[in-house]
């Protein structure tokens, strides 16, 4: 399939190319897109076999649910209710990088929702999302833009890397700004109960409902036959190709191990370090890139999908990381690294 990739203007977005790109999700087709979070491979959320396009796109297992995105806060027909709390979350963080799980109406096929009766519902801050949304008339059912199990991409060049030749359009626009997927909320539960972390944190949600919780599955390494509330949580994630260490401690003490680990390694391995602004200079071995300032998270966030990728680029055979502190931005961060390593932590 040939793909059509426009790269648009941020300040001055084109609105025939977002009309162009909102005919494709209208007619049935896939459009990869430009979110605060990250980028978004989106179809017609009420249309059966647009949904089922997008799973086939990315190879993604069947029972693992899309996040429909709105353009406004009317989602009466998408949903059973909107609970008053649900309503206060919406009325302070969205639009925004946080999803909400309600009890889903007959409007929401069970593909979107791979089967639950639930269905998660996120009004993106972006505006080119936002206005894609209002071109196709029509909520947009989204995954990440990426091929499953790869992390998820932050920039256009990702998109086109995962979907080139598999889909009809990509719209290119700014970097993510958050660069870490949304945070998701079950709404259906009382109290809420937190199952992905994000950027809208767990400290922050507490002022809406303190009794707030963070499902006890987020940060263990899943067992085999384990049914997580959100089936996404169960599957091997944002991974790049070569397997990742992380290594958690006093950040003297990290540098120390992970300079160990490459100088044991040196004679037969290619090594990649995941390091800080404060810390790349003591690595004198392996290769070396840095997520940014340890005390401004929000740019480790921004850069840890598209660091992870970069070492793909470069075949390592192994990457080793250092670890954030698990508070406010850090424990969704923290989350993501987890994952990509597959839970494998070395405490020093
Ligand atoms: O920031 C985001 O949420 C991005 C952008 C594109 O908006 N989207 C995203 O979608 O991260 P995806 O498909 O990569 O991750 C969606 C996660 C999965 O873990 C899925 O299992 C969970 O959301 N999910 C979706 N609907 C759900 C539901 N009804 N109940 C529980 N979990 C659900
Ligand atoms: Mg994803």
């Amino acid at each position: 399939m040939d793909t059509k990739i426009v790269i648009l203007d941020v300040n001055n977005i084109a609105q025939d190319t977002i009309n162009e790109a909102g005919i494709v999700i209208k007619e049935g087709g896939l459009v990869a897109f430009p979110t605060e979070t990250v980028y978004g491979l989106g179809a017609n959320a009420l249309d059966k076999t647009a949904v089922e396009k997008i799973f086939k796109a990315k190879g993604r297992p069947q029972d693992n649910p899309l996040i429909v995105h709105v353009a406004n806060r009317n989602i009466e027909t998408l949903v059973k209710e909107v609970p008053d709390i649900a309503r206060e979350i919406m009325s302070k963080y969205w639009p925004g990088p946080i999803t909400l799980i309600f009890n889903k109406s007959d409007l929401i096929p069970s593909t979107t929702s791979a089967g639950l009766d639930t269905v998660g519902i996120r009004m993106p801050s972006s505006v080119i999302a936002r206005r894609l949304i209002e071109a196709a008339g029509t909520p947009i059912a989204a995954p990440s833009a990426n091929i499953s199990g790869r992390p998820s991409p932050t920039e256009v060049e990702s998109c086109i890397e995962d979907l080139s030749g598999k889909i009809e359009y990509i719209l290119g626009g700014e970097k993510s700004q958050i660069g870490i997927e949304s945070t998701i909320v079950d709404c259906t539960c009382t109290p809420l109960c937190i199952l992905r972390p994000g950027a809208i944190t767990i400290e922050m949600l507490r002022e809406i409902d303190d009794n707030i919780y963070i499902d006890k599955n987020v940060m263990s390494k899943p067992k085999k036959d384990f049914k997580p509330k959100a089936p996404g949580m169960k599957y091997r994630h944002y991974a790049p190709k070569s397997p990742v260490k992380i290594i958690c401690g006093d950040i003297e003490k990290t540098i120390a191990k992970i300079n160990e680990i490459v100088q044991t390694n040196m004679g037969n391995k290619k090594i990649g370090i995941i390091a800080t602004d404060e810390t790349k200079d003591k690595y004198p071995f392996g290769t070396v890139v840095s997520l940014g300032n340890r005390k401004q998270l929000e740019t480790v966030g921004r850069n840890l999908f598209e660091v992870l990728r970069s070492f793909d680029a470069i075949d390592v055979d192994l990457i080793l990381s250092e670890a954030f502190e698990e508070k406010g931005l850090g424990y969704a961060i923290m989350n993501r690294l987890k994952k990509s390593a597959g839970f494998d932590i070395t405490y020093v």
